[in-house]
Protein backbone atom coordinates (compact mmCIF):
# COMPACT_ATOMS: atom_id res chain seq x y z
CA UNK A 1 0.00 0.00 0.00
CA UNK A 2 1.57 3.51 -1.19
CA UNK A 3 1.77 5.69 2.11
CA UNK A 4 1.78 8.99 2.43
CA UNK A 5 5.53 10.13 3.29
CA UNK A 6 5.85 11.32 6.67
CA UNK A 7 9.16 12.79 8.55
CA UNK A 8 8.56 12.47 11.95
CA UNK A 9 11.78 13.98 13.62
CA UNK A 10 10.56 17.28 11.95
CA UNK A 11 7.12 17.29 13.18
CA UNK A 12 8.83 16.75 16.20
CA UNK A 13 11.28 19.58 15.55
CA UNK A 14 8.49 21.72 15.06
CA UNK A 15 7.26 20.99 17.93
CA UNK A 16 9.57 22.01 19.95
CA UNK A 17 10.63 25.22 18.28
CA UNK A 18 6.81 26.02 18.63
CA UNK A 19 6.90 25.39 22.00
CA UNK A 20 3.99 22.34 22.04
CA UNK A 21 3.72 18.87 22.49
CA UNK A 22 3.13 15.81 19.58
CA UNK A 23 0.38 14.15 22.15
CA UNK A 24 0.53 10.35 21.21
CA UNK A 25 -2.62 8.38 22.11
CA UNK A 26 -2.84 4.71 22.59
CA UNK A 27 -5.98 2.82 21.13
CA UNK A 28 -6.95 -0.64 21.54
CA UNK A 29 -9.48 -1.04 18.15
CA UNK A 30 -10.89 0.73 15.43
CA UNK A 31 -13.48 2.79 17.27
CA UNK A 32 -11.34 4.23 19.92
CA UNK A 33 -8.78 4.82 16.59
CA UNK A 34 -11.63 6.65 14.88
CA UNK A 35 -12.31 8.57 17.87
CA UNK A 36 -9.00 9.62 18.33
CA UNK A 37 -8.46 10.64 14.62
CA UNK A 38 -11.57 12.38 14.91
CA UNK A 39 -10.31 14.90 17.67
CA UNK A 40 -6.96 15.75 15.70
CA UNK A 41 -9.16 16.91 12.70
CA UNK A 42 -11.45 18.39 14.46
CA UNK A 43 -8.71 20.56 16.48
CA UNK A 44 -6.81 20.52 13.31
CA UNK A 45 -3.36 18.73 15.29
CA UNK A 46 -0.56 16.55 14.36
CA UNK A 47 -0.75 13.60 16.22
CA UNK A 48 0.57 10.09 16.94
CA UNK A 49 -1.86 7.31 17.08
CA UNK A 50 -0.12 4.12 19.08
CA UNK A 51 -0.33 0.48 19.10
CA UNK A 52 0.71 -1.46 21.89
CA UNK A 53 2.48 -4.45 21.81
CA UNK A 54 -0.64 -6.25 22.59
CA UNK A 55 -2.83 -4.37 20.14
CA UNK A 56 -0.52 -5.22 17.32
CA UNK A 57 -0.44 -9.26 18.68
CA UNK A 58 -4.07 -10.07 19.16
CA UNK A 59 -5.66 -8.38 16.08
CA UNK A 60 -2.66 -8.80 13.90
CA UNK A 61 0.04 -6.29 12.71
CA UNK A 62 -0.95 -7.03 8.72
CA UNK A 63 -4.07 -5.55 10.04
CA UNK A 64 -3.20 -2.44 11.88
CA UNK A 65 -0.41 -1.67 9.44
CA UNK A 66 -2.97 -1.42 6.93
CA UNK A 67 -5.92 0.76 8.70
CA UNK A 68 -3.30 2.95 10.22
CA UNK A 69 -1.91 3.06 6.23
CA UNK A 70 -5.33 4.05 4.83
CA UNK A 71 -5.98 6.76 7.59
CA UNK A 72 -2.70 8.26 7.31
CA UNK A 73 -3.75 8.55 3.59
CA UNK A 74 -6.90 9.95 4.49
CA UNK A 75 -5.97 12.30 7.38
CA UNK A 76 -6.09 15.87 6.65
CA UNK A 77 -3.38 16.54 9.68
CA UNK A 78 0.11 14.69 10.32
CA UNK A 79 -1.02 10.76 11.92
CA UNK A 80 1.83 9.17 13.42
CA UNK A 81 0.76 5.70 13.38
CA UNK A 82 3.68 4.37 16.12
CA UNK A 83 4.52 1.18 17.47
CA UNK A 84 4.32 1.82 21.32
CA UNK A 85 6.79 -0.17 23.73
CA UNK A 86 7.85 -3.20 21.96
CA UNK A 87 10.39 -5.29 23.72
CA UNK A 88 11.09 -7.71 20.69
CA UNK A 89 13.20 -6.33 17.70
CA UNK A 90 11.11 -8.67 15.62
CA UNK A 91 8.03 -7.00 15.68
CA UNK A 92 9.83 -3.63 15.29
CA UNK A 93 10.75 -4.91 12.18
CA UNK A 94 6.92 -6.39 11.07
CA UNK A 95 5.88 -2.46 12.13
CA UNK A 96 8.66 -1.09 9.56
CA UNK A 97 7.21 -3.96 6.86
CA UNK A 98 3.36 -2.66 7.98
CA UNK A 99 3.70 0.89 6.96
CA UNK A 100 4.36 1.90 10.74
CA UNK A 101 6.33 5.74 10.26
CA UNK A 102 7.27 5.23 13.88
CA UNK A 103 7.96 2.91 15.89
CA UNK A 104 9.45 1.92 19.88
CA UNK A 105 11.96 -0.71 20.89
CA UNK A 106 12.06 -0.86 24.27
CA UNK A 107 14.92 -2.77 25.80
CA UNK A 108 14.86 -0.85 28.94
CA UNK A 109 14.20 -3.72 31.29
CA UNK A 110 17.95 -5.26 29.82
CA UNK A 111 21.48 -4.01 30.73
CA UNK A 112 22.66 -0.69 29.31
CA UNK A 113 24.72 -2.25 26.46
CA UNK A 114 22.25 -4.80 25.73
CA UNK A 115 19.32 -2.09 24.86
CA UNK A 116 21.79 0.10 23.03
CA UNK A 117 22.19 -2.86 21.08
CA UNK A 118 18.84 -3.85 20.46
CA UNK A 119 18.06 -0.04 19.43
CA UNK A 120 21.21 -1.02 16.84
CA UNK A 121 19.52 -3.66 15.59
CA UNK A 122 15.75 -1.45 15.08
CA UNK A 123 17.65 1.72 13.77
CA UNK A 124 19.84 -0.60 11.64
CA UNK A 125 16.61 -1.89 9.94
CA UNK A 126 14.27 0.68 10.48
CA UNK A 127 16.48 3.82 8.74
CA UNK A 128 17.16 2.71 5.62
CA UNK A 129 13.09 2.35 5.21
CA UNK A 130 12.51 6.08 6.38
CA UNK A 131 11.04 4.90 10.23
CA UNK A 132 11.78 6.78 12.83
CA UNK A 133 13.11 4.90 16.27
CA UNK A 134 11.92 5.81 19.77
CA UNK A 135 14.02 4.23 22.64
CA UNK A 136 14.08 4.30 26.58
CA UNK A 137 16.77 4.75 29.32
CA UNK A 138 15.50 4.33 33.19
CA UNK A 139 12.48 2.66 33.71
CA UNK A 140 8.52 4.00 33.48
CA UNK A 141 6.92 2.78 36.90
CA UNK A 142 3.49 2.17 37.49
CA UNK A 143 0.84 -0.56 36.78
CA UNK A 144 -0.85 0.17 33.06
CA UNK A 145 -1.08 -2.05 30.19
CA UNK A 146 1.21 -0.01 28.21
CA UNK A 147 3.79 -1.11 30.87
CA UNK A 148 4.61 -2.43 34.41
CA UNK A 149 7.44 -1.98 36.32
CA UNK A 150 7.30 -1.04 40.69
CA UNK A 151 11.31 -0.99 41.33
CA UNK A 152 12.58 1.72 42.70
CA UNK A 153 15.91 1.88 40.54
CA UNK A 154 13.56 4.02 37.67
CA UNK A 155 15.31 7.41 37.41
CA UNK A 156 17.73 7.69 34.03
CA UNK A 157 21.29 8.23 34.99
CA UNK A 158 22.66 11.20 32.30
CA UNK A 159 25.67 9.32 31.69
CA UNK A 160 23.43 5.96 29.89
CA UNK A 161 21.70 8.95 28.46
CA UNK A 162 24.37 10.27 26.89
CA UNK A 163 25.74 7.00 25.73
CA UNK A 164 22.81 5.50 24.90
CA UNK A 165 21.69 8.04 22.47
CA UNK A 166 25.65 8.33 21.09
CA UNK A 167 25.86 4.30 20.47
CA UNK A 168 22.56 3.32 19.48
CA UNK A 169 21.81 6.09 16.68
CA UNK A 170 17.89 6.58 18.32
CA UNK A 171 15.85 9.20 16.77
CA UNK A 172 14.26 10.23 19.74
CA UNK A 173 14.40 9.58 23.95
CA UNK A 174 12.00 8.20 26.70
CA UNK A 175 14.07 8.51 29.87
CA UNK A 176 13.12 7.88 33.82
CA UNK A 177 12.21 10.81 35.22
CA UNK A 178 9.19 9.68 37.74
CA UNK A 179 6.27 9.46 35.57
CA UNK A 180 4.20 5.83 35.41
CA UNK A 181 1.92 3.90 33.61
CA UNK A 182 -1.84 3.80 34.75
CA UNK A 183 -3.34 5.80 37.55
CA UNK A 184 -1.08 7.47 39.74
CA UNK A 185 -1.53 7.17 43.37
CA UNK A 186 -1.40 10.69 45.05
CA UNK A 187 0.53 13.54 42.87
CA UNK A 188 3.29 12.21 40.25
CA UNK A 189 6.86 13.06 41.22
CA UNK A 190 8.33 14.12 38.04
CA UNK A 191 12.46 15.40 38.75
CA UNK A 192 12.24 18.39 36.48
CA UNK A 193 15.75 18.81 37.41
CA UNK A 194 16.97 15.58 35.78
CA UNK A 195 14.79 16.62 32.98
CA UNK A 196 16.90 19.55 32.79
CA UNK A 197 19.98 17.88 32.68
CA UNK A 198 19.02 15.24 30.01
CA UNK A 199 17.70 17.89 27.67
CA UNK A 200 21.01 19.35 28.08
CA UNK A 201 23.08 16.68 27.62
CA UNK A 202 21.39 15.42 23.70
CA UNK A 203 19.84 16.53 21.34
CA UNK A 204 17.42 13.80 20.28
CA UNK A 205 13.70 14.95 20.84
CA UNK A 206 12.02 14.05 24.31
CA UNK A 207 9.25 12.11 25.52
CA UNK A 208 6.93 11.88 28.38
CA UNK A 209 5.32 8.57 29.13
CA UNK A 210 2.52 8.16 31.52
CA UNK A 211 0.26 11.07 30.47
CA UNK A 212 -2.69 9.83 32.44
CA UNK A 213 -3.16 11.83 36.21
CA UNK A 214 0.06 14.32 35.23
CA UNK A 215 -1.81 17.91 36.39
CA UNK A 216 -1.54 20.24 33.76
CA UNK A 217 0.68 22.51 35.00
CA UNK A 218 3.18 19.51 35.10
CA UNK A 219 2.74 18.88 31.93
CA UNK A 220 3.33 22.53 30.31
CA UNK A 221 6.01 22.38 32.46
CA UNK A 222 7.82 19.64 31.11
CA UNK A 223 6.89 21.25 28.03
CA UNK A 224 8.80 24.08 28.69
CA UNK A 225 11.56 21.18 30.07
CA UNK A 226 12.06 19.68 26.75
CA UNK A 227 9.79 17.29 26.05
CA UNK A 228 8.69 17.06 22.30
CA UNK A 229 6.26 13.83 22.84
CA UNK A 230 3.66 13.27 25.52
CA UNK A 231 1.83 9.81 25.98
CA UNK A 232 -1.55 8.77 26.82
CA UNK A 233 -2.97 5.68 27.14
CA UNK A 234 -5.08 5.12 30.40
CA UNK A 235 -7.57 7.88 30.37
CA UNK A 236 -8.82 6.66 26.80
CA UNK A 237 -8.79 3.38 27.67
CA UNK A 238 -10.87 3.34 30.74
CA UNK A 239 -12.74 6.68 28.95
CA UNK A 240 -13.73 4.04 26.47
CA UNK A 241 -14.79 0.95 29.02
CA UNK A 242 -16.75 3.00 30.96
CA UNK A 243 -18.88 4.92 28.25
CA UNK A 244 -19.13 1.29 26.53
CA UNK A 245 -20.81 -0.01 30.06
CA UNK A 246 -23.15 2.85 30.59
CA UNK A 247 -24.48 3.01 27.07
CA UNK A 248 -24.75 -1.30 27.35
CA UNK A 249 -27.04 -0.61 30.54
CA UNK A 250 -29.20 2.06 29.19
CA UNK A 251 -29.43 0.28 25.90
CA UNK A 252 -30.84 -3.41 27.82
CA UNK A 253 -30.85 -6.43 25.79
CA UNK A 254 -29.90 -6.67 22.30
CA UNK A 255 -27.63 -3.61 21.19
CA UNK A 256 -26.68 -2.99 18.34
CA UNK A 257 -22.66 -2.21 17.86
CA UNK A 258 -23.18 0.64 15.09
CA UNK A 259 -25.42 2.79 17.41
CA UNK A 260 -23.31 1.68 20.75
CA UNK A 261 -20.77 3.03 18.93
CA UNK A 262 -22.28 6.11 17.60
CA UNK A 263 -22.63 7.30 21.49
CA UNK A 264 -19.39 6.02 22.64
CA UNK A 265 -16.91 7.40 20.14
CA UNK A 266 -17.77 11.21 21.69
CA UNK A 267 -16.71 10.45 25.40
CA UNK A 268 -13.12 9.28 23.88
CA UNK A 269 -13.20 12.11 21.19
CA UNK A 270 -13.62 14.56 24.18
CA UNK A 271 -10.97 13.72 26.13
CA UNK A 272 -8.67 13.07 22.94
CA UNK A 273 -9.51 17.30 22.37
CA UNK A 274 -8.76 18.05 26.14
CA UNK A 275 -5.41 16.13 26.22
CA UNK A 276 -4.42 17.97 22.61
CA UNK A 277 -5.01 21.50 24.62
CA UNK A 278 -3.37 20.43 27.37
CA UNK A 279 -0.18 19.74 24.63
CA UNK A 280 -0.98 22.96 23.20
CA UNK A 281 -1.24 20.92 19.91
CA UNK A 282 -4.42 22.61 18.74
CA UNK A 283 -4.23 24.40 15.33
CA UNK A 284 -0.42 23.28 14.38
CA UNK A 285 -1.07 20.59 12.04
CA UNK A 286 -0.48 23.66 9.40
CA UNK A 287 2.40 23.52 7.38
CA UNK A 288 3.39 19.80 8.63
CA UNK A 289 1.46 17.72 6.02
P1 LIG B 1 -0.73 6.32 30.62
O1 LIG B 1 -1.45 5.03 30.39
O2 LIG B 1 -0.30 6.48 32.03
O3 LIG B 1 -1.47 7.50 30.10
O4 LIG B 1 0.64 6.23 29.78
C1 LIG B 1 0.60 5.87 28.43
C2 LIG B 1 1.95 5.68 27.89
O5 LIG B 1 2.92 6.20 28.39
C3 LIG B 1 2.06 4.82 26.71
O6 LIG B 1 3.37 4.54 26.36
Amino acid sequence: MATKKLDVGAILAAADAGGFAVPAFNYSDIWDFLAIVEAAEELDAPIFISSNQQVVTDIGIELTGAFGAAAIKKARIPLLHHLDHSNKVEICRAAVDNHYPSVMIDASARPLAENIAAVKEVVAYAHPRGVFVEGEVGRIQGMGVEGMYTGTDFLARVEDVEKFVAESGVDSLAAGIGTAHGFYKGKPEIHFDLLEKINKAVKVPLVLHGGTGIPEEDVRRAIKGGINKMNVGTIIHCTYMNALRAELNARGENPYTLDVMKKVRPLVTNVVKQWIKVCMADGKAKGLV
